[in-house]
C-alpha cells in the first residue's frame, strides 16, 4: 500500500510517499519511505524574526504542485491513499495542503484521511530506520510530549488516537520561545538549532534563568517568563550589538538548560503519576541533544522506555503525515474528500 503525505501547516511544503506492507499493521512491520520532500521557507522568513502567516500560504500555493510532483517520482505511481494535514496550523497555510488534497482525490477517485499534525509528530519515531515496530501493549499507556514552534502538549497515550490531554503551554510554545530569544539576541531564525549550537560552548550554570511552573502540581508549562528573564538580563548588559560571543555562549547555554530542566523534570513526573511505561517525544524541538541525552538518563533510571524521531524527522515532513494516515485509514473512504476542511486549532486530544 503506497500512501501520499502532504504537509503545508506551518513553513514547510513537504510531501512524500510512504509504503507499508500490508494493510494491518504487523509486528514485522517496516515501513519504507520511497520519497520525502521538503521545501522549508525558513530562509524567507528569517528576515521578519518569525513566520509571517500570508507569506507562508502563498509560498505554499508556489510550491505545492512541484513538491508533489517530486514526491511521486521518478516512476509515477498512483499512491492507494493521501492523507494531508488538516490541522492544528495557520488556517491560509492548511488551506493549501488540503485543497490540493481533495482535488487529488477526487480527479484520482482515491480515498482521503486528514490527520492531525501533533498525531504525526507523536508517531513520527515509528519512521526510524532502526525501528521494527508494532505499537506494544507494553509501551502503553505512555506520555507523549509533542514540542515545536506552535505547540507544547503532555498526553497519555493509551492507543492510536487514545489521547488524554494532561498539560500544555499556558503561553508560549516551547520552539517559539526559543525563536523569541533567538530574535533578542539577533541570532536570527529559527531559534532553536542556533541556541543549541551556541549553548554547547557556554556555560549553563553561569545564569540561572527561571524554571516556570516546575513545582505546580499540574503539567501545564509557561515558557514566555524564561524569554522574559532573558530580556530583563540583556536589558541590564550592554546593547544587543556589543554583546560578547562568550555572553551569548552562556544565555543560550542556560536559557536552554531552564527549558530542558522543566520539560524533562515534569515529564518524569507525570509518567510516574500516570504509571506510564514509556514517554513518547516529538515535534521540532525534539531535534534539542541535551534534551534527548537527559531524557534518555531520566527516563532510564525511573526504568521507562523512551522513543524520539532520528533527527530528519523531527521538524515538520510529510512521511509522519503519511504515517499518521495509515494509523487512521479507517476514517478514509473513497469520495470521503467533500467533506474534509482545514481546522487551524486542533488538540491532540
Ligand atoms: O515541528 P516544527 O518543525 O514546526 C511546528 O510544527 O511548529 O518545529 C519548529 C520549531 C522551531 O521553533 C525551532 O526553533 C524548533 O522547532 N527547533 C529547536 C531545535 N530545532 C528546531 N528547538 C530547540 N532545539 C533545537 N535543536
Ligand atoms: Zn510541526
Amino acid at each position: 500500500m503506497k500512501i501520499l503525505g502532504i504537509e503545508t501547516s506551518c513553513d514547510e511544503t513537504a510531501a512524500a510517499m510512504l509504503q507499508v506492507p500490508s494493510t494491518k499493521f504487523q509486528a514485522t512491520n517496516k515501513f519504507q519511505i520511497l520519497s520525502n520532500i521538503v521545501a522549508s521557507q525558513a530562509a524567507i522568513h528569517q528576515k521578519y524574526g518569525g513566520i509571517v502567516p500570508e507569506v507562508a500560504a502563498r509560498k505554499h500555493i508556489e510550491t505545492i504542485i512541484p513538491v508533489i510532483q517530486g514526491a511521486l517520482s521518478p516512476q509515477f505511481q498512483r499512491p492507494d491513499l493521501i492523507a494531508v494535514t488538516q490541522g492544528p496550523g495557520l488556517i491560509t497555510a492548511l488551506q493549501v495542503g488540503v485543497q490540493t488534497a481533495k482535488t487529488l482525490a477526487y480527479v484520482w477517485n482515491i480515498p482521503l484521511v486528514g490527520v492531525n499534525h501533533l498525531e504525526a509528530h507523536l508517531w513520527s519515531h515509528l519512521l526510524n530506520q532502526d525501528t521494527r515496530y508494532k505499537i506494544q501493549e507494553t509501551i502503553l499507556p505512555a506520555i507523549g510530549l509533542v514540542i515545536s514552534g506552535g505547540h507544547t502538549e503532555m498526553v497519555l497515550v493509551k492507543g492510536v488516537g487514545r489521547y488524554q490531554l494532561i498539560g500544555r503551554t499556558r503561553d508560549d510554545a516551547v520552539g517559539e520561545a526559543f525563536d523569541k530569544v533567538a530574535k533578542l539576541l539577533g541570532l536570527g531564525y529559527p531559534g532553536g538549532p542556533i541556541i543549541s549550537h551556541f549553548a554547547q560552548e557556554g556555560d549553563p550554570d553561569k545564569i540561572i534563568f527561571p524554571r516556570p511552573m516546575l513545582k505546580s502540581p499540574d503539567f501545564d508549562f509557561s515558557f514566555s517568563g524564561v524569554k522574559t528573564a532573558v530580556k530583563y538580563h540583556l536589558k541590564n548588559l550592554i546593547p544587543v550589538g556589543n554583546l560578547s560571543q562568550a555572553m551569548i555562549n552562556d544565555v543560550c547555554a542556560g536559557f536552554q538548560q531552564a527549558v530542558v530542566d522543566v520539560l524533562v523534570s515534569k515529564t518524569v513526573i507525570a509518567a510516574e503519576k500516570y504509571r506510564a511505561k514509556s514517554v513518547i517525544l516529538g515535534g521540532g524541538v525534539s531535534a534539542n541533544q541535551p534534551l534527548i541525552k537527559e531524557l534518555s538518563k531520566r527516563t532510564k533510571d525511573s526504568a521507562l522506555e523512551f522513543f524520539y524521531p532520528a533527527p530528519e524527522f523531527t521538524g515538520d515532513n510529510a512521511a509522519m503525515v503519511a504515517l499518521a494516515g495509515f494509523l487512521n485509514q479507517k476514517k478514509a473512504q473513497p469520495g470521503n474528500w467533500q467533506k474534509l476542511a482545514a481546522q487551524a486549532n486542533w488538540s491532540l486530544a
